[in-house]
């Protein structure tokens, strides 16, 4: 098991106060903080390695151009994919899943096609799907989840025909913490030739992926939840996926030869990757993973699992206190209302406790709908959070119970 206190040591912005009080994050969920591994690359690319990549044949271009070239490499070992060329760096995970929307579905949905969504998507997993069906004449069909946050696989039948071209699901929940049965799911999308998209933001983090065990045909995740910089994601297809899909943006670095009548693209993975690529990102984002290759996965998710374990049995003490997403083996995600009290209430006085949440939606309208509620608080947790910080915000949300009440 690793060392916490160790761990948090590489992470300076632990020791910061806020409003006077120690720093308690418990919003890793929106963004993890940066090792010091990744903050020293970042700087140390600014000031020793920046030149543009692919494109000189100088010293530093050369240099930039293979650190680049390695990192895609370690995300290709981290995520199981089978070649370097599966591998795409984008903006995020939203321009991933978008890059999807439009550069597959603009030449793959036709008019009474049809794609399903789970109703537990964030936003960027499902109004991509919906504006792209609705352009192109195709249904959005929703698979529904239960009061306790459980994903119905038992309605796939009724939802999956033969005119069902893409199945969009999260890996993990951003707001229930569920992982839904990815297995279940993609048999069944696959055993009506539908393609499966797998948001793995939240997913990615806490306990990884192999997308080639999985068969997924698309994977997406962002850099910023996974302890690396913000502006680098990644989306993962399958070389055969990839080579039949049109590029999504134009410009320079994915073209192969241009002329005013004709323009070829370079093969992959570059026909994706127009303009200057976020090469300081996507090498700090090997720099995050190459951190977390220290440790032993099933480690970290252990322990996550037991601070999400106790913050739900210390919190469900709290009379008047409702947690949503109770499923078995759920990401490290606690959402949470109190009875009689708005979430934006309870965040603000935890805030000023030095204690940050996430509050409101969580990007996620319809999660809100389906229990009638306009938000919720929601603690989410990383490898460097401990239980004391959890009696701490079991502390603020009593001490907020008994002000807002
Ligand atoms: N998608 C991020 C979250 O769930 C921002 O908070």
């Amino acid at each position: 098991m690793f060392d916490v206190n160790d761990i948090r040591s590489q992470f300076p912005i632990l020791e910061r106060t806020v409003h006077g009080k120690p720093l308690v994050y418990l919003d890793s969920g929106a963004t993890a903080h940066k090792p010091l591994c990744v903050t020293r690359m970042v700087e140390r690319l600014h000031n020793e390695l920046n030149a543009n990549i692919h494109r000189g044949v100088h010293y530093l271009s050369a240099e930039a151009t293979s650190l680049y070239e390695q990192a895609r490499e370690r995300v290709r070992g981290f995520v199981g994919a089978s070649e370097r060329e599966e591998i795409i760096f984008t903006a995020g995970a939203t321009a991933s899943i978008n890059m999807v929307a439009y550069a597959w579905g603009m030449d793959n949905l036709q008019v009474g096609d049809n794609v399903v969504v789970s109703e537990m998507e964030h936003h960027s997993n499902l109004v991509p799907w919906q504006q792209i069906a609705l352009r192109k004449g195709a249904e959005l069909r929703v698979l529904p989840f239960d009061d306790e946050g459980r994903l119905m696989t038992e309605r796939l039948p009724e939802l999956l025909d033969e005119r069902t071209k893409m199945v969009a699901v999260t890996q993990a929940s951003n707001t229930l913490g569920t992982m839904p049965d990815l297995r279940e799911i993609i048999d069944a999308a696959h055993a009506v030739g539908a393609k499966v998209l797998v948001d793995g933001c939240q997913g990615v983090v806490h306990g990884g992926v192999d997308v080639k065990a999985l068969d997924c045909d698309f994977y997406a995740f962002s850099g910023h939840k996974l302890y690396a910089p913000t502006g680098i994601g990644v989306l993962y297809s399958k070389r055969e996926v990839l080579e039949q899909m049109n590029p999504f943006m134009f410009g320079g670095d994915m073209v192969d030869s241009v002329s005013f009548e004709r323009t070829t693209f370079a093969p992959l993975p570059l026909k994706f990757e127009a303009g200057t690529a976020n090469f300081i990102g996507a090498i700090a984002l090997g720099e995050a993973i190459a951190f977390l290759q220290q440790f032993d996965s099933a480690d970290i998710a252990s322990y996550e699992r037991d601070l999400t374990e106790y913050c739900t049995e210390q919190l469900s003490a709290i009379e008047g206190l409702r947690i949503y997403g109770t499923t078995e083996g759920k990401c490290p995600i606690v959402s949470f209302n109190l009875e009689g009290a708005h979430p934006y209430d309870v965040g603000m006085i935890l805030d000023k406790l030095g204690i940050a949440i996430r509050t409101g939606h969580h990007c996620a309208e319809p999660v809100m709908a389906h229990y009638g509620v306009s938000g919720m608080c929601r603690a989410s947790f990383a490898m460097y959070n401990t239980r004391e910080e959890i009696d701490a915000l079991v502390a603020g949300v009593e001490r907020a119970a008994r002000m807002l009440r």
